[in-house]
This record gives structure tokens, C-alpha cells and sequence, in this order.
């Protein structure tokens, strides 16, 4: 393994895009408390505060002796002999894990448990509506994903080749992503919540021959079109040759002759008998596409056995899981949690998975607890944007619940504000369970900073710290490593076996993203702190990617989408701080001349965002702008619409080098909200 850099080489780049003004919910004035690990939970856990200190500092000096137990938690056809080789330097950049390794992903999650466990539940799935439910064993979910291989092998699939799936959270959706495993197909997994623009966009980026799809998904009560959207978006996309249905709302889907398949009726007619291929464990398992600070969402992808090792492992230890327990991870597949978490490291570690395809306010704000009852759900894994939402509805709806069952909690995808993490340790827990705040990305694969439940006390709003083989650096604007109690950038310094391997067709970008800003580093984009324990607290973003209701999003997209418009001249999108979405989209649009704004102007452009992204992008604020400040050279000052956006008006700094700084009184004076 390499050696962590000393921060003393030159930078590579100029980091003056990067922020130094955040505000994010940290810098809430609620008191720290610290919650010492019971004894109870160090006692039942599989590392406790010992155990921890020596696995990951074996991790660290041991590294191949480490690598060569942990990845025995996987089946490998061929074992591997090589453990790696990574370099984060521009001559000789590339990342590989068990490189002569051979496996296959969906052996791993349903093969292997059969001849003992095959009637262990593998999924309990819970529709929208609470009276549609399933319970599909593991060998059930075995002979549902070979007969899918087979239908997917039948329609042209091959080896290496990409199927773009855009599914509701229905059982079909592990089927889906496990039987592109089972043949050696890249998956790519869209969000049903994604319109059919951003949909073609992705399908053409990887050049998917197949989608999987659904009629519709339901949400609240409401259908989400799905076919229709991949109808719409296929206009687009003549490299798609044919559409798998799943009939899930039956709600008279269009189907074109020769192109769609109803998945029932080809299953009726597929062999419950596919072997799997043996995969490289560098073969790529997915692309998942993620929005950065520039430019369109970039395809990120995985590849089989460095991922899902650290999916199981991370998943094994973070959960403190044991198979016979019900683990529930509330993320969507279409993101990176809902892969490694719902689906990849679960199932391979053979747990029985709640999959649940509503919303945490449908029918009542009950519903989680309820399922989290009717289940007798032990570990659950959530976002904080639906804790606040709740929590703001009152305890009422939590107290009437049991949620006896509950073992552990977790949080993932954005801050959890210590007001939320509290609520969570108090009502939900009741004070029982411990709270997990895992911080990761796309890009690492599954959880990097996080408390162990067994070993690691615990502080309310803090990631507390890294996994085993995780060696995080904080630097400062210029690149240098900072010591001890400090804040800064966060980057990591050695290669894990769950990062990302590159952008699907792009490696230049791969290496620009996130290595070139620190030499010899992987740059994650968050700003962050470490206390004098050694503790992480992640403090948002520090580019221009805002995380609005843990839904990861580049503010360029969204300027794009708007300047698409044929009424708008410029746009300019920054976060602001929201009380339940953790940060909100403010859109200062400048509008063509001759255009009147006005509030049916604006109603069009939220409503025109929406269908060019898709919901999660739904602007909060339109503040209409005759100009935006930038500077002499034309670089619009971010920094200044920021505070503008947070009402932090007060102090905004220097603007001597703006071309024109009335405008800026002009926004401080028309400030919406
Ligand atoms: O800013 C961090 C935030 O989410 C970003 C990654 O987003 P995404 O790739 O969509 O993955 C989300 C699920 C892992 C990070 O750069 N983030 C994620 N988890 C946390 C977090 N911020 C603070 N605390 C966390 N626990």
C-alpha cells in the first residue's frame, strides 16, 4: 500500500472554487452530549471498543493479512493472490482490488445460502398501500433472478453489456439488479423519481441495449408513470432494443409490439436454471450516475469483488448484523444506499431485507413505526430529512407504535442536526438503540466514517470515526495536511476496495474529479471537522453540489435545465438552509429581455425544472434578478448569492471586484423569503 502523503507537495489545481463560507445545521447551538457505549451492546456486538482499535489497525499495518479474512466472507470461484494495486498519482493512476480473483455477485447473494437457509425470508416487501405485501424466500428470490438472466439473456443481454433499470422499490428491482449480475451485465440503476429527459440522458451515456421497467410505481397513492416516462425518454434513444415490463399498478401501460415484454409472461416461460458466469472481480457489477460540481451526472462505477466486500463487511459491523434478524434500509434503489444496503451487502450476508415501496407520511405519519411493528424490524437505516419531517408532526404518531424490536438505529446521506439525532435516540429508540451516522458517497461504495454500535461512543451530529482500511486527511484551502483538532477538506489517502474504479467512459474525468485538486489524495468534495477525540464531523459540501433531502445534486444541472428555457437569459442555482430538507434549491434567474417576470413566470420555470430533472429538483426559490454579480473577468461571485440566499446579509463581504456592485443591493432589497 502507498504511504499517506506528508501535504507539503505542490497543488495541482487551483481550489479557489471551493467554499470556505459554509453554513450548514452543525453549527446548531444545541449542547454536545456524549452517549458511552452501554455494556449491554459491546457484550452482544462483534467488535467491541478493543476489537475495533485492533482490526483497524491491522487494516492499516497488516493490510494483506486484513484484506485475506475479511474478503473470505465472499465465495470466490478462483481466489485471489494479489491484493491490490493503486496508485492516486497521475503516472501511474488505477485502482485494483483481488485482481486475479474470480466470482459471481449473485452466487454470493443467493447460491451459497440455499442448501441450509433456502427458506429463510430474503425479502419482505410492503407496497404503498399497506394491504399489498410479500414475503419471497431466498430461494424463491434465486429462481425469480435465473428466470430473469434467462429473459434477459432471451431479449440480447450479453456479458459487459448495460441494462438501465428504472423500477419502483418492488421485489423485481433486487431480481432485476441481481439477474444483470447472474450474466456478467452492468446494471443502471435510474430513480423512478427522475424525469424522461434525465432518464434518456443516462440510458445514452452507457449505451443501454435493454431497460427493465415497471407499468407504474405508487407513491402516496399516487402512480408514477414509469413506461410512459422510458416511452418518452426512448424517443431519444434508438440503441434500445427492447423494454421488460413488470406489471406492478396495472394501469394500462402502452406496449409497443416487438419492443416490450411483460416480465410475467416471459417468466411463465424462462428456466428457474441459469449457472452464473465467472466474473473478474475487476469485471464492472454497476454504473450509477451522480451529480458533481460541473457538467452532466457522471456514470460512477463499481466493479464485483472490492465492492461487494466492503458492502458485506461494512454492512457485517455497522449493523452489528446476524442473519435471523429483520434489517430494514428505507433508502431507494435508484441511489447508492439502496444498493449497497438494501440489496449487496444484506444479502450476502444473508439477512432478511424489508423493501418498502411508500412514504413515511402515507397513509398517516405512523407508517414506519407500523411496519417497523407488523415486521418486528430489529436495525433501521433511514435519512434524517424524513426524521425531521416527522419529528415536526409530533411524538404522538411514534409513541403509539411498539418499535419493542428496534435493536439499532441508522442515519445516512446528509448531516443529521443533533436536535434530530436526539429525537431519534429518545422517541424512536426510547434510549435503547444506538444511532449509527454513516458518512459515504457513490463514489466509496458503502460506509467510510461510522460509529461500530459495540465500540465506539457515540456524539450526536458526529460520523464519529473511519471503518477499518479508511484513512481520512483534512487539508486546508492550499492543500496542506492538518494535524490534530482541526477543520478542512476531507479526503481519504489510501485506495479502499469499495471505491469507484472510474466514470463510465470518461477516466480523464475520474482522475480530475478527485485526485487532482490533492496531490495523492481522494478529494470527497465535503468539508469537515475532527475534534480532540479524533471524531469526524462532516460539515456539507464545499463545491457546488447541494444535498437536498439527501438527494445528491450538482447546482449546474440545474442552471442548465433553466437556461434551457426559452424565457430565461441566466440562471444561478446555490443551496439555502431548510428546516426538514436539510438544504433547499434558490434559483436567481435573470430573464431574456422583454420578459416581464412575473408569478406565472415562475410557476412555469419550477414546474419546466421539475420535467427537466425531475421532482427532487423542484427550485424552492425563483428570485427574478435583472443581474447577477460577477466579477470584472464575467465569473459570477457564488459566494455572495449564497449569503444573499441564507439571509446572512450582513456581512458579504468583499465586493470591490464586481463590475456592477449595485446589484447586489438590488437582491439584498428583493429577497423573496
Ligand atoms: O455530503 C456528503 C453527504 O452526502 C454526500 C454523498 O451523497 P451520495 O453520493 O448521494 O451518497 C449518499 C449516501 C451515502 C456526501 O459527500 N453525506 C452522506 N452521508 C452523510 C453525509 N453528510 C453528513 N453525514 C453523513 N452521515
Amino acid at each position: 500500500m502507498r504511504a499517506a502523503p506528508d501535504g507539503s507537495l505542490p497543488l495541482r489545481q487551483s481550489v479557489t472554487n471551493l467554499r470556505t463560507d459554509r453554513q450548514t445545521c452543525r453549527e446548531s447551538a444545541f449542547p454536545v452530549t456524549v452517549h458511552p457505549v452501554p455494556a449491554e451492546w459491546s457484550a452482544r456486538a462483534h467488535v467491541d471498543a478493543e476489537g475495533r482499535a485492533e482490526k483497524y489497525r491491522r487494516s492499516i499495518e497488516e493490510t494483506e493479512a486484513f484484506w485475506r479474512e475479511e474478503s473470505g466472507r465472499i465465495d470466490w470461484i478462483r481466489p485471489w493472490t494479489r491484493l491490490s494495486r493503486c496508485s492516486f498519482d497521475e503516472a501511474d493512476f488505477g485502482i485494483e482490488w483481488f485482481g486475479d480473483g474470480t466470482l459471481n455477485v449473485s452466487a454470493n447473494c443467493l447460491d451459497r445460502h440455499l442448501a441450509e437457509h433456502g427458506e429463510t425470508t430474503a425479502i419482505i416487501w410492503e407496497g404503498d398501500d399497506p394491504a399489498r405485501r410479500r414475503q419471497i424466500t431466498y430461494r424463491e428470490l434465486h429462481e425469480d433472478v435465473c428466470r430473469m438472466a434467462n429473459v434477459l439473456r432471451q431479449l440480447g443481454a450479453r456479458r459487459g453489456d448495460r441494462v438501465t433499470i428504472y423500477l419502483p422499490m418492488i421485489p423485481e428491482a433486487a431480481v432485476a439488479m441481481l439477474a444483470c449480475a447472474r450474466i456478467g451485465a452492468i446494471h443502471s440503476v435510474v430513480f423512478g423519481g427522475f424525469s424522461p429527459e434525465a432518464l434518456a440522458g443516462r440510458i445514452q451515456d452507457c449505451d443501454s441495449r435493454l431497460v427493465v421497467t415497471a407499468d407504474a410505481g405508487m407513491r402516496g397513492g399516487k402512480a408514477v408513470p414509469l413506461k410512459a416516462n422510458v416511452d418518452a425518454a426512448l424517443e431519444h434513444c434508438p440503441g434500445v432494443e427492447a423494454v421488460l415490463v413488470v406489471r406492478h399498478a396495472d394501469n394500462g401501460a402502452a406496449m409497443r409490439e416487438g419492443r416490450d415484454h411483460w416480465w410475467d409472461e416471459r417468466r411463465a416461460a424462462a428456466s428457474a436454471d441459469c449457472p452464473p458466469e465467472e466474473m473478474g472481480a475487476e469485471d464492472p457489477l454497476f454504473i450509477l450516475y451522480t451529480s458533481g460540481s460541473t457538467g452532466k451526472p457522471k456514470g460512477v462505477l463499481h466493479t464485483s469483488g472490492g465492492y461487494l466486500t466492503w458492502a458485506a463487511m461494512t454492512h457485517h459491523y455497522v449493523f452489528d448484523y446476524r442473519p435471523g434478524e429483520v434489517y430494514w434500509c428505507a433508502a431507494d434503489i435508484g441511489w447508492v444506499t439502496g444498493h449497497s444496503y438494501v440489496v449487496y451487502g444484506p444479502l450476502a450476508n444473508r439477512a432478511t431485507v424489508v423493501m418498502f415501496e411508500g412514504v413515511p407520511n402515507y397513509p398517516d405519519f405512523s407508517r414506519f413505526w407500523e411496519i417497523v411493528d407488523r415486521y418486528q424490524v430489529n436495525v433501521f437505516y433511514g435519512a434524517p430529512t424524513a426524521l425531521r419531517a416527522l419529528m415536526r408532526e409530533g411524538d404522538e404518531w411514534v409513541s403509539r407504535t411498539s418499535r419493542k424490536s428496534l435493536r439499532l438505529l441508522g442515519s445516512v446521506g446528509e448531516p443529521i442536526n443533533p436536535e434530530a439525532w436526539e429525537w431519534y435516540w429518545r422517541v424512536v429508540g426510547e434510549g435503547r438503540c444506538p444511532i449509527v451516522d454513516t458518512w459515504w458517497q457513490t463514489e466509496t461504495g458503502g460506509i467510510m466514517i461510522t460509529p461500530l454500535p459495540g465500540a465506539v461512543d457515540l456524539k450526536p451530529g458526529s460520523a464519529t470515526l473511519p471503518m477499518f482500511g479508511v484513512v481520512p486527511r483534512l487539508v486546508d484551502a492550499e492543500g496542506k495536511v492538518l494535524e490534530g483538532a482541526a477543520e478542512g477538506n476531507l479526503c481519504i489517502a489510501q485506495s479502499w476496495p469499495g471505491q469507484m474504479r472510474t466514470v463510465w467512459g470518461d477516466h480523464a474525468r475520474f482522475f480530475q474529479t478527485y485526485f487532482s485538486t490533492y496531490k495523492g489524495l481522494y478529494f470527497t468534495g465535503d468539508g469537515c471537522r475532527r475534534d480532540e477525540d479524533g471524531y469526524y464531523w462532516i460539515t456539507g459540501r464545499v463545491d457546488d453540489v447541494i444535498n437536498v433531502s439527501g438527494h445528491r445534486m450538482g447546482t449546474a444541472e440545474i442552471e442548465s435545465a433553466l437556461v434551457a428555457h426559452c424565457k430565461v437569459a441566466e440562471a444561478a442555482v446555490v443551496g439555502m438552509p431548510h428546516d426538514i430538507k436539510g438544504q433547499g434549491i434558490y434559483a436567481y434567474v435573470t430573464t431574456n429581455a422583454g420578459v416581464e417576470p412575473d408569478e406565472a413566470l415562475r410557476r412555469e420555470l419550477v414546474a419546466w425544472v421539475r420535467s427537466e430533472i425531475g421532482p427532487i429538483a423542484t427550485p424552492d426559490v425563483i428570485h427574478f434578478a435583472p443581474g447577477l454579480p460577477k466579477t470584472r473577468s464575467g465569473k459570477i461571485m457564488r459566494r455572495i448569492l449564497r449569503k444573499i440566499a441564507e439571509n446572512d446579509t450582513s456581512n458579504l463581504g468583499d465586493t470591490s471586484t464586481l463590475a456592477d456592485p449595485s446589484v447586489v443591493d438590488h437582491l439584498v432589497t428583493t429577497r423573496a423569503v
